[in-house]
């Protein structure tokens, strides 16, 4: 037996019954309910708090006991045991691969790392004090011009390829576009060296002939782009499937989702974190400033989360991570700010009632500025990180027949029919 909602219209008097499937009604169903002559009833859902856009197998949250599984793994154990390429393949297939698939994929994504040489003197013509978040964005809007075979959505051969070239693609990206703001030469890839510890170097390498990070802050990366390779329908990730669903190649429909993940108030938090701490800049500070965000002058960036009503079980990897990078590059003085930010806040009434505790974002950026990136790189190593998972997640939308292009109703609050008025007589 199917379970059903029972509905009454008190206009009309009319009653009806509709069917419950997987906690939700079809949104479709309430089109039945009219009154004569009007159109029929609508949810109003500005930013989507309450309603559901797809069906998804890719990542679960659980925001009340902050749970986050990527394919059903929890995200500590893939944190601990998985390299990122590996929990891309994961996201993207479904399944973990053999040690023969792991081994295919990361010669795949290796031998696509290069970038065509007009795309190089494409991020050149960017000004020198260019956003790497705008380079980023812009030049991977461009690799739909190098590869216009990609708009051949329907074809999963030619989605993998595209998938694998973008992957791979990202880091020199993001790399040429953090040398570009430097005014450093750029540095191509390096193919004998792990998909991080290649980014590694094409970021930092100067006249050495083969630059080597230390290892521990290979993995440090490692674990941070394993924590942001998925998080089910954030903004960023609904704008790829926004742009996806009207059957846009991949590039952009990735552009727009770095696009979204640009604000600050999705992915570009991380970087107002650490401006944050620096304005903070000491622990006896720490009191003034949260009474400014109670009394609604400041936001405490780096807390609070549209799903997690519970700490982000992704920002407890990153707080122990950061001990880890801090025992090679010395400890960050801004970690005290955060660590008393976070001590004040937690015991507050304020952030208490409100379920507002810390995200990924707070303690990113403190290891991010350890590893030397400057602020506005933040975000540009999110995007990285959450590749796979927007093309995990356009790729199932591609194969969802129940999938149409996404185009919300709107609640029309403006005039209607009015006369033209010349412009003499207005
Ligand atoms: N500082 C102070 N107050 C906050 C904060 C915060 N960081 N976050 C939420 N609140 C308050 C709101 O003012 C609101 O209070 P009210 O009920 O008195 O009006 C209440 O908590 C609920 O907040 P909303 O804004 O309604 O929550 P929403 O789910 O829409 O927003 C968001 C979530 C955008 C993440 C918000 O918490 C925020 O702006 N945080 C700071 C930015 C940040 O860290 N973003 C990163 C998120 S993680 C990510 O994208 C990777």
């Amino acid at each position: 037996m199917t379970d059903t909602l029972s509905i009454r219209d008190n206009r009309t008097g009319k009653e009806y019954k509709l069917p419950i499937t997987d906690g939700t009604i079809r949104a479709a169903d309430l089109q039945q309910i009219a009154v004569d002559g009007e159109p029929g009833l609508a949810t109003y859902d500005p930013g989507f708090v309450n309603t559901a856009s797809c069906r998804s197998s890719i990542t679960f949250i659980d925001g009340d006991a902050g749970i986050l599984e990527y394919r059903g793994y929890p995200i500590e154990q893939l944190a601990e045991h998985s390299s990122f390429l590996e929990v891309s393949y994961l996201l993207l297939y479904g399944e973990l691969p053999t040690q023969e698939q792991l081994d295919n994929w990361v010669h795949e994504i290796t031998y696509h790392t290069f970038l065509h040489e007009n795309l190089k003197q494409f991020i050149q013509g960017f000004r020198y004090d260019a956003h790497p978040m705008g380079m980023l964005m812009a030049s991977v809007s461009a690799l739909s011009t190098f590869y216009p075979d990609a708009r051949e959505v329907k074809d999963p051969e030619n989605r993998t390829m595209q998938i694998t070239r973008l992957i791979a693609k990202m880091p020199t990206l993001g790399a040429f576009a953090f040398r570009h703001v430097q005014g450093r030469p750029y540095v191509y890839p390096d193919n004998r060296l792990s998909y991080t510890a290649n980014f590694l170097a094409m970021l930092f390498k100067m006249s050495e002939p083969t630059y080597e990070a230390d290892e521990r802050l290979v993995q440090a990366l490692e674990i941070l782009f394993i924590l942001h390779a998925d998080h089910e329908q954030n903004c960023s990730t609904n704008a790829v499937r926004s742009v996806g669903s009207a059957e846009a190649d991949p590039y952009s429909a990735v552009a727009a989702g770095i696009g979204a993940l640009f604000g600050p108030l999705h992915g570009g938090a991380n970087e107002a974190v650490l401006r944050m701490l620096k304005r903070i800049g000491r622990t006896d500070h720490v009191a003034d400033f949260i009474e400014g965000v109670k009394d609604g002058q400041e936001r405490l960036m780096g807390f609070g989360h549209r799903v997690y009503k519970n700490y982000d079980p992704r920002a407890k990897i990153i707080k122990k991570a950061c001990d880890d990078v801090f025992e090679v590059t010395g400890v960050n003085p801004l970690l005290k700010v955060a660590q008393e930010l976070e001590k004040i806040a937690l015991q507050d009434e304020y952030f208490v009632k409100r379920k507002l505790y810390p995200n990924v974002d707070f303690y990113s950026g403190l290891i991010y500025e350890a590893l030397q990136f400057p602020p506005e790189m933040f975000t540009v190593l999110f995007a990285i990180g959450r590749t796979p998972g927007w093309l995990a997640q356009w790729s199932e939308l591609v194969e969802d027949k129940e999938q149409k292009i996404a185009r919300p109703k709107q609640i029309y609050t403006g005039i209607r029919t009015r006369e033209f008025v010349p412009i003499d007589q207005r």
